[in-house]
């Protein structure tokens, strides 16, 4: 079967899309494979949608590849998971910085290994000037988490009740720097937030397909372009001219 490849490009596209990356298990039940075969295809899909991503002029992409809470799983899922991390950084980190690729990561490293954080950390480090994509991965990531870390930094750092408004917030969250996600897409159908960025998403647009994360590509990213261009996006406003009070 050959798919159609869509070549005009939405008018306007989002700066930042943010990806539950979800259904890499179901994929894999459906093929009688072992859950880690769905976790190795998925990341074998990273590819595609970054360099879609590259070609569709999006500057900041977030993956959201494991949750605080997913360290509940079993622990050989854990330990594959967490082996496929190490891989990935080896295998991909040089193509990503020839692509002027910067990564970025969400999260708290502390539960790696150390050769783990000095592998995350070497990666930030080398791709650090790179401005093609900014690509955070949102790895032992939660939202309530990263809203706790932030609160702890912004009482280290002293600040009185006075001087806490959402920029200071913002300002002390992993996303640093990084405007608020756009669009938001989840994979396999799942309708919910599962702690992915919900501070940052207050007003994102979100984009639900079934697809599992091993098959969603370039077209189907196109796609949710596409809806994403014909969205209204309010933030609370109405039409018209703007408050005179
Ligand atoms: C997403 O796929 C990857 C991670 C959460 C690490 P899942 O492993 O959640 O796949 P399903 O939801 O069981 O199909
Ligand atoms: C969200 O997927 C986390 C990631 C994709 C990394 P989950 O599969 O863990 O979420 P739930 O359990 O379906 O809410
Ligand atoms: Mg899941």
């Amino acid at each position: 079967m050959t798919k159609t490849r869509h070549n005009q490009l939405p008018a306007k596209i989002p700066a930042h899309v943010a990806i539950i990356m979800d259904g890499n298990g179901r994929w894999a039940r459906e093929r009688k494979l072992p859950r880690l075969a769905g976790h190795r295809a998925g990341v074998d899909n990273l590819r595609r949608v970054i360099e879609a991503c590259g070609e569709f002029g999006i500057k900041y992409l977030t993956l959201y590849a494991f949750s605080t809470e997913n360290w509940d799983r079993p622990e050989n899922e854990v330990r594959g998971l967490l082996n496929i991390l190490d891989d990935v950084i080896d295998r991909e980190l040089d193509e990503l910085h020839e692509n002027e690729v910067r990564l970025w990561h969400l999260g708290r490293l502390e539960r790696l290994s150390d050769e783990l954080q000095e592998k995350v950390n070497h990666a930030i480090e080398l791709t650090r000037d790179n401005d093609r994509l900014v690509l955070n991965i949102a790895w032992n990531y939660g939202g309530r988490d990263e809203i706790v870390h932030a609160i702890e930094k912004i009482i280290a750092s002293g600040f009185a009740a006075e001087d806490i408004d959402e920029n200071l917030v913002s300002r002390h969250l992993y996303t640093a720097g990084c405007p608020d996600p756009d669009l938001i897409i989840r994979t396999s159908g799942e309708f919910r937030v599962s702690n992915f960025l919900i501070w940052q998403g207050a007003y994102a647009e979100w984009y639900v397909t079934p697809t599992y994360w091993p098959e969603f590509g370039r077209e189907e990213l196109l796609a949710a372009l596409i809806e994403y261009e014909s969205r209204d996006r309010r933030f609370g406003r109405v039409p018209g001219p703007a408050k005179s009070y």
